[in-house]
């Protein structure tokens, strides 16, 4: 099936159907209506139609969708029928509990190296990788081949990291530093920011009344 443009607010939807699926594959569930999946996942049926019409609907008629091959579809959309190779810059708190994060090998993206200009830390063991010098990182990502790096270091070295990272090839940038970074159009970048999760949370809690309704 050809991809054709998919709005960003599907797609931001995807990975929680993927995930929502990869659980009823489990549970050994193979088939679900679109009103069941609601129910699951407190969207309303029709999103979730309207959603899966994007790719030619995945349904049918009075039979629903067949989870295995829902969840493989998407998984194949969101490029997860394919390894992914990163690097992470920044082997501090957060660089080192990434890298030590099993679960995203089982989805395909593999670390196989981390990087930090602290000579402190250099041949420290992570895992199965030493962390290396920035120095090495140019060379190593060509060799290696590395599709995404992951950014976790201060804001302050986020730009001239990234643009480091832009002569080498790379595809992607996770982006955890708190700063938008200025990179060349064929470089995908996701900024994550935990707080602003924190803040939407504090936000929905202080919204409450007194009953705890909202
Ligand atoms: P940390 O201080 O433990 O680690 C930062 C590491 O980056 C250090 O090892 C340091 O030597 C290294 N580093 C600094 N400049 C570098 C450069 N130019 N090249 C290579 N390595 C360099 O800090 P932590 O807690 O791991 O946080 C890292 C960054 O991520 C911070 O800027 C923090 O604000 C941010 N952060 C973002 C979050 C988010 O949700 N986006 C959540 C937590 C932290």
């Amino acid at each position: 099936m050809e991809n054709k443009e998919i709005s960003q607010a599907v797609i931001a939807r995807l990975p929680r159907y993927f995930r929502y699926l990869g659980e009823l594959k489990d549970e050994g569930i193979e088939r679900i209506s679109s009103q069941e999946l609601s129910d699951i996942m407190k969207v309303t049926a029709s999103q979730i139609r309207q959603d899966f019409n994007n790719f030619g609907g995945f349904g049918q008629q009075g039979y629903g969708y067949k989870v295995d091959f829902l969840y493989e579809e998407i998984g194949r959309i969101l490029g997860l029928d394919r390894t992914h190779k990163m690097i992470i810059i920044g082997a501090g708190n957060l660089g080192q509990a990434l890298a030590n994060y099993m679960n995203f090998e089982r989805r395909g993206f593999l670390f196989k190296g981390i990087f930090d200009n602290n000579p402190e830390l250099w041949g420290r063991k992570i895992r199965a990788m030493e962390v290396k010098p920035m120095e090495e990182m140019e060379e190593f990502v060509k060799e290696n081949e590395i599709d995404i790096a992951v950014l976790t270091i201060p804001k302050a070295s986020a730009a001239s990291v990234s643009e480091r990272l832009a002569r080498t090839g790379i595809r992607g940038i996770w982006n955890f530093a708190h700063v938008d970074l200025c990179v060349p159009e064929e470089i995908q970048v996701e900024n994550v920011h935990l707080s602003d999760s924190l803040m939407k949370l504090i936000y929905n809690i202080n919204s409450l009344d007194d009953d705890g309704r909202k």
